[in-house]
């Protein structure tokens, strides 16, 4: 059973690197960001507080949470609701970082991502705690980082929006994600640097693809 852990910052390239070299290999890939923002549609859905650690916890336990990838994009269905698009909007992601910060979503969501890769037999992960928690013992880990201004112009050129704002956003999510409690995002003990600010994503993926 091989695991390839990809953790890193937003907007790195994270997830164009890990499809392509799941793809390359015919293994599944997770992206488990998709499932904390699926909590945090679910939480937002139910009109409960982010910050309501109980209420939030009970919202990850009880969840129906379906993720598949369909040609290059997480498809999320919560409790039967398609939540692609949502997940992915400006509510969503701003309340995510509060709802990744609690520590009994974190276990459910570490417990089901786990699952996942008995049930798949291997596959590759992508997260910010994948190397470090959910698979230290993974066969690969890397860590894909760029500069925030770099992974701003990414994010614009994907979904438009002001560089200045988005690189403004990327800074905060990432001053939280490094410095909550559970679980922040650090490089793992034994990962791979991967740093994609003067490389095209295409560059990035040969490269991995010749490390493997
Ligand atoms: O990768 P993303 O931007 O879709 O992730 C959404 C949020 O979820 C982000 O603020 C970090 C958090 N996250 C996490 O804490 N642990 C993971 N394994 C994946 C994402």
């Amino acid at each position: 059973m091989t695991v390839i852990a990809i953790d890193g910052p937003a907007g790195a390239g994270k997830s164009t690197v890990g499809r392509a070299v799941a793809a390359r290999l015919g293994v599944g890939y997770l992206d488990t960001g998709a499932m904390y923002r699926a909590v945090t549609f679910g939480v937002l859905r139910r009109a409960i507080d982010p910050y309501d650690i109980a209420a939030v916890e009970q919202v990850a336990m009880s969840m129906d949470l379906d993720i598949r990838d369909v040609d290059g994009a997480s498809v999320v269905i919560v409790d039967g609701e398609d939540a692609t698009g949502d997940i992915r909007g400006r509510e969503v992601t701003e309340s995510v970082s509060a709802v990744a910060a609690n520590s009994a979503v974190r276990a459910e969501l570490v417990e089901r991502q786990r699952s996942w890769i008995r049930s798949e037999g291997g596959g590759v992960v992508e997260g910010r705690d994948i190397g470090s928690v959910v698979f230290p013992d993974a066969d690969l880990k890397l860590f894909v980082t760029a500069s925030a201004r770099v992974r701003a112009e990414r994010r614009v050129a994907e979904i438009g929006g002001d560089v200045d704002d988005v690189e403004a956003s990327i800074i905060e999510r990432d001053r939280k994600d490094s410095s909550r409690a559970d679980s922040p995002l650090v490089e793992a003990s034994g990962a791979t640097v991967v740093d994609t600010t003067g490389l095209s994503i295409e560059a990035v993926v040969d490269l991995v693809l010749d490390m493997l």
